[in-house]
């Protein structure tokens, strides 16, 4: 089966990945730190010795939910939190910013501190087993897994991602996915274009719409330029030599990873000049506006869509990024405890609510993502989540590289170095050199 092939594959890759990333520890993306926002909830971060006030418990949770569709999601789960355990007081410690990227870097410097949160939001994969695990920053979970049942029902093909030495760290609250294209129904009927499948009807659309005068493609900060890089490079590679890529079996200096980076050379230059100032909501919104033709961004953007009360079908559409039909390249947010969680009990609750049916059922369809475990109410889900149930189910699954599946931090963080230097220069081939050398310093190229 297709998903106990991508199981053996990564599970391979990663036995791989995490010696290498034992030798080399990890260094967040840094980027510029944020307070965490104000919302209802939320308080100043709570230090270790830190008391609950009036006996009464605390949990303070970390993660990167505060905006567009996300924040709303994260509210549905604090409600089912708040309804079974009245007597917790719920911490929001969100720190603004798509993607993490800042959020990620005030997290490193808690932890480095010995100020963690109780817990927080960890992608599946490579940031969890590359970074938290490795820094003995989380604890096992198993004890929970086996008093919750969880096994029985979070996915086979979930578990080694989250797992080291037969121990398992994480709670997965979702299944996201990365590789969506998103676009403007009326745009591309207006102009009698059919949604491309491959990367050169993709050119051809938006040779056509530029051509018109019509903003081809919707692009956000650097985050988003690297979540289309990854599509593109899917999408180019196909699911084997993407796959190749993380585990050292496609050369990074090969004319088809060349190809790859022309594409996306290309597909920058129908992009909004603009870019660098958007956020992700920002550069979605455009095409939900009819601003903009198309944007490649994650399955978050429909919780986004569905919160500005737009309608599918109508106002979006949606079709697996050009070149990648047939794989769904995943990513799974999920919730950690902190080794010296300042309220581990707090902590534990949470993680509860986070792996429960109830917990997910209220999350999932307003973030815009299907359910972890296996045994949620399709029919609670709108049109778009119901068909990435389905892909989820019968695709091909690959990991992304921005949200934390497939390489560790340094890697990603070299590329994201190399990408920012390509933004500016335009050099292809100075950019796959870099990119090259990525992987022999912090992946498995020798
Ligand atoms: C991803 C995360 C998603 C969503 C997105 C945009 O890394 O996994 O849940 O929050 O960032 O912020």
């Amino acid at each position: 089966m297709k998903m106990k092939r991508f199981s053996l594959t990564l599970l391979g890759l990663f036995v791989i990945l995490s010696v290498v990333l034992t030798a080399c520890g990890s260094t967040p993306t840094a980027t510029p730190a944020q307070q965490p926002v104000a919302t209802e909830e939320a308080a100043q971060p709570t230090s270790p010795a830190t008391q609950p006030s009036g006996g009464k418990q605390q949990v303070e949770v970390f993660s990167w939910w505060t905006g567009g569709g996300e924040a709303a999601g994260l509210e549905a789960m604090i409600k089912v939190f708040k309804a079974q355990y009245p007597d917790i007081e719920f911490i929001n410690a969100a720190v603004a910013g798509g993607a993490g990227t800042n959020a990620r870097a005030v997290l490193a410097s808690r932890l480095q501190a010995g100020d963690p949160p109780d817990s927080w939001q960890g992608h599946a994969g490579q940031e969890l087993i590359g970074t938290y695990v490795a820094g003995n920053q989380i604890l096992p979970l198993n004890d929970l897994y086996e008093s919750e049942g969880w096994l029985k029902v979070m996915p086979e093909t979930l578990i080694p991602l989250i797992s080291q030495d037969g121990k398992i760290y994480s709670v997965p609250v979702n299944i996201h996915r990365a590789n969506v294209l998103w676009y403007n129904p009326k745009i591309l009927k207006d102009h009698n274009i059919n949604v491309p499948t491959t990367i050169d009807e993709w050119f051809a659309a938006m040779d056509a719409l530029k051509a018109a005068g019509v903003t081809p493609l919707a692009l956000g900060e650097q985050w988003t330029k690297m979540h289309l890089l990854e599509t593109v490079l899917l999408g180019t590679l196909g699911p084997e030599a993407y796959n190749g890529l993380w585990s050292g079996k496609t050369d990074w200096g090969s004319p088809e990873v060349k190809v790859a980076l022309e594409n996306f050379a290309k597909l920058l230059t129908y992009a909004n000049s603009d870019s660098a100032s958007l956020s992700w909501q920002d550069a979605s919104q455009l095409v939900v506006n009819g601003d903009a033709a198309f944007n490649v961004m994650g399955d978050w953007a429909e919780g986004y869509f569905r919160e500005l009360g737009k309608t599918p079908q109508v106002d979006y559409g949606w079709a697996p990024v050009p070149g990648t039909s047939g794989t769904f390249q995943f990513l799974s947010d999920s919730f950690v405890l902190a080794a010296g969680a300042p309220h581990p009990d707090g902590a534990i609750a949470w993680l509860k609510v986070a792996g429960s049916k109830a917990g997910q059922e209220a999350f999932n369809p307003v973030k815009g993502s299907i359910c972890a475990r296996t045994d949620c109410d399709k029919s609670l889900f709108g049109e778009y989540l119901q068909s990435a149930m389905n892909d989820w189910a019968t695709n091909t699954v690959v990991g992304s590289l921005t949200h934390g599946v497939v390489a560790n931090d340094s890697w990603k963080s070299e590329i994201d170095t190399a990408l920012g230097l390509f933004v500016q220069d335009g050099n292809v081939n100075n950019f796959q050199a870099a990119l090259v050398a990525a992987c022999k310093s912090s992946g498995p190229c020798k």
